[in-house]
């Protein structure tokens, strides 16, 4: 195959400027020769010499898609450094510059990440209700039905019909960390259960509500699959549960649409309670507008709240973070 003979201190730089290009053939081992070193390419390479070379294939995976996605050359540094991998999927935000090669760049993570099976692209914003996001099928199999493990625990779920977000394991775990045994959770926007079924191995009982029917279809899916017998589904609007459990920690995980729910949250917690609460904020104001709302809902219910923690969780968009705000109940709503 076709080679360009250049010399070794100059190997690296050239290398890159190759890979730039967008002419370094890959899955071949460059050759050392004498002082030289010989790279291996797809066509002529402007002030080169090509020569004819044998060259070892190359065993084992590329570290990253990149190395082996076929892209031009101009547009190399648009291609995303990461991407989120529920279960066997593997789900890519690409700009729009990027998206006519999107089948290329689905092949090129299905050659790179041996336990992808499937690659989709992000089609929108995560919308609606349900909060899902359109994906486009870029390469591998089609369904969009995985298991996902996280924290120990296993979550069957379709990516295309539900919410899950891989992000939030670490803030999952953190919750679980703080949760007692014998307490009772409710969950007010469960998902296919990764808070509720994570935090069943250790309290007493877990309330998990969704609007989604496919959520709950999934949650109670995975109740089976992590043999958890202390977790209770319940499909519907959580409006409708509030104020009719009464739990020790309470977890709002919606962060989009929150405000709205803490009247619920507080008329759900016991006296000494906790609620977890999750917000999305500006980075120059992360929690002040949140704590003013939670407070003012508090004060209308004739409550009071005791800020305990107050973390950013992730970051969402430019500027812009996932937020959460611990806080204890103190004392019983008054009134209606
Ligand atoms: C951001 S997702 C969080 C899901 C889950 N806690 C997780 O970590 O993957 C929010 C969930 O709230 C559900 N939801 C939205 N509005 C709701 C409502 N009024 N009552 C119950 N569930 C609701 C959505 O269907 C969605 O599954």
């Amino acid at each position: 195959m076709l080679a360009v003979k250049v010399p070794k201190g100059e190997a690296e730089a050239i290398r890159r400027k190759l890979l730039e290009l967008g002419v370094l053939a890959r899955g071949y081992a460059p050759e050392r020769r004498g002082d030289f070193v010989l790279f291996p390419v797809t066509g002529p390479v402007e002030g080169f010499e090509l020569i004819e070379v044998e060259f070892r294939r190359l065993r084992g995976r590329p570290r990253s898609y990149r190395e082996v996605v076929d892209v031009p050359a101009e547009l190399r540094p648009f291609l995303p450094s990461s991407f989120d991998i529920i279960g066997d999927i593997a789900i890519i935000e690409l700009p729009g510059e990027l998206r006519p090669y999107g089948k290329a760049i689905g092949e090129a993570i299905l050659k790179a990440h041996r336990h992808v099976r499937a690659v989709f692209a992000k089609g929108g914003r995560i919308e609606g209700e349900y909060r899902v996001r359109e994906l486009i099928h870029l390469a591998g199999r089609k369904g969009a039905e995985t298991i996902h493990r996280e924290n120990g625990i296993r979550l069957r779920l379709d990516v295309s019909k539900v919410y899950f977000s891989p992000r939030l394991a670490t803030e999952r775990m953190r919750v679980f960390r703080k949760a007692k045994p014998g307490e009772v959770v409710f969950d007010m926007f469960a998902g296919v259960g990764p808070y509720s079924i994570l935090l069943a191995r250790k309290v007493k009982l877990v309330f998990a509500v969704d609007v989604n029917p496919w959520a709950v279809r999934y949650l109670e899916e995975n109740i089976g699959l992590n043999k958890v017998g202390n977790v209770v589904p319940i499909l519907g609007d959580v409006r409708k549960v509030a104020g009719k459990v009464k739990a020790d920690r309470v977890i709002m995980n919606l962060p989009k649409f929150a405000g709205r729910f803490l009247k619920g949250a507080m008329l759900s917690v016991k006296p000494g309670g906790v609620v977890h609460y999750y917000g999305f904020s500006p980075e120059e104001n992360l929690f002040s507008e949140h704590e003013a709302k939670i407070e003012a809902v508090a004060r209308e219910l004739g409550l009071a709240v005791k800020f305990l923690d107050e973390r950013r969780v992730r970051p969402y968009a430019p500027r812009q973070f996932n937020i959460a705000i611990d806080f204890m109940v103190e004392g019983s709503p008054s009134g209606p």
